[in-house]
């Protein structure tokens, strides 16, 4: 197993185009927060698993404010990268919540009613404790449920979650991607994903090949259907939750108010 935070960020973020469209996320998800009355130079947005800062960076060109939260430092500086390539404005001032190393549980730190709205994309809540690791997937729902919670307290009155999961029903599958560059090397990657809704399994890993050399990463998280995930908005408080999932992109989303 390759132990190496910053090449998985950079793997995921030079896979991340082959896997959805994402330019038209960013235009669907721009529609969808204007349908929800979100005005871009009122609103403060909070990408809470901001990765390697899509699509807060897009959102950040386009004139939101977004502020930028993620557990990862690696994901974080990725971000910061990003950002300066795509000359987001005002990015060296961009509110960066805890430099990449906050959990969702840190953001009870933060006061209550602060954002308009709140994402959680890329189907990040499955890996809560597990993204890179091969983690305890029980341990994942706790947090899954603390992060929910934090969400819908983070939110001003009738703010909106959006949030995705991996497609209801689809067993996992393995996608080759050929020609990866990552630190000036070319790689050939698969991706092979495993959704065991009987162990509430959710599995990713990706492995990486170079001539004879070949190294894996991996994350064994919970697998959240959509069932739960329904359920467990409830319980948050979330009301008025809606499957919106955004063109282009390879993963489910809902939206819920608070
Ligand atoms: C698959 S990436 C998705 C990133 C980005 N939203 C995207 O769409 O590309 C999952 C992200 O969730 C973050 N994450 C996972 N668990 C977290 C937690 N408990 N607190 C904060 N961030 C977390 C990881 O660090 C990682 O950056």
């Amino acid at each position: 197993m390759i132990e190496d935070d910053l090449l998985l960020a950079q793997l995921w973020r030079a896979v991340s185009p082959r896997e959805r469209d994402e330019t038209s996320v960013v235009n669907a998800l721009e529609e969808l927060l204007v349908a929800h009355g979100l005005k871009k130079d009122k609103a403060i947005v909070l990408d809470a698993a901001g990765g390697f800062g899509f699509p807060s960076v897009e959102l950040t060109v386009r004139g939101w404010f977004v502020e930028y939260a993620d557990a990862s430092r690696a994901m974080f500086q990725e971000a910061v990268h990003r950002g300066w390539e795509q000359k987001a404005p005002n990015w060296d001032a961009m509110m960066f919540y805890g430099a990449g190393n906050r959990t969702w549980e840190d953001l009870k730190e933060l006061d209550d009613g602060m954002y308009d709205a709140v994402l959680c994309m890329g189907n990040s809540l499955p890996h809560a404790v597990t993204w890179g690791k091969d983690g305890n997937p029980g341990e994942a729902r706790e947090a899954i449920v603390g992060a929910l919670r934090q969400f819908h307290r983070l939110l001003k009155q009738k703010g909106i979650l959006y949030v995705d999961k991996q497609v209801e029903g689809d067993p996992g599958a393995l996608h080759h991607i050929e020609r990866v560059e990552l630190r000036e090397r070319p790689y050939d990657v698969s991706l092979i994903t495993r959704n065991d809704p009987a162990h509430h399994l959710r599995e990713w890993n990706a492995v990486l090949r170079n001539g004879d050399w070949a190294g894996t990463f991996g994350s064994r998280g919970y697998l959240l259907q959509e069932n739960e995930l329904l359920d467990l908005l409830h319980k948050a408080g979330f009301r008025d939750i809606r499957m919106a999932t955004l063109r282009g992109d390879c993963y489910e989303g809902f939206t819920a108010r608070k």
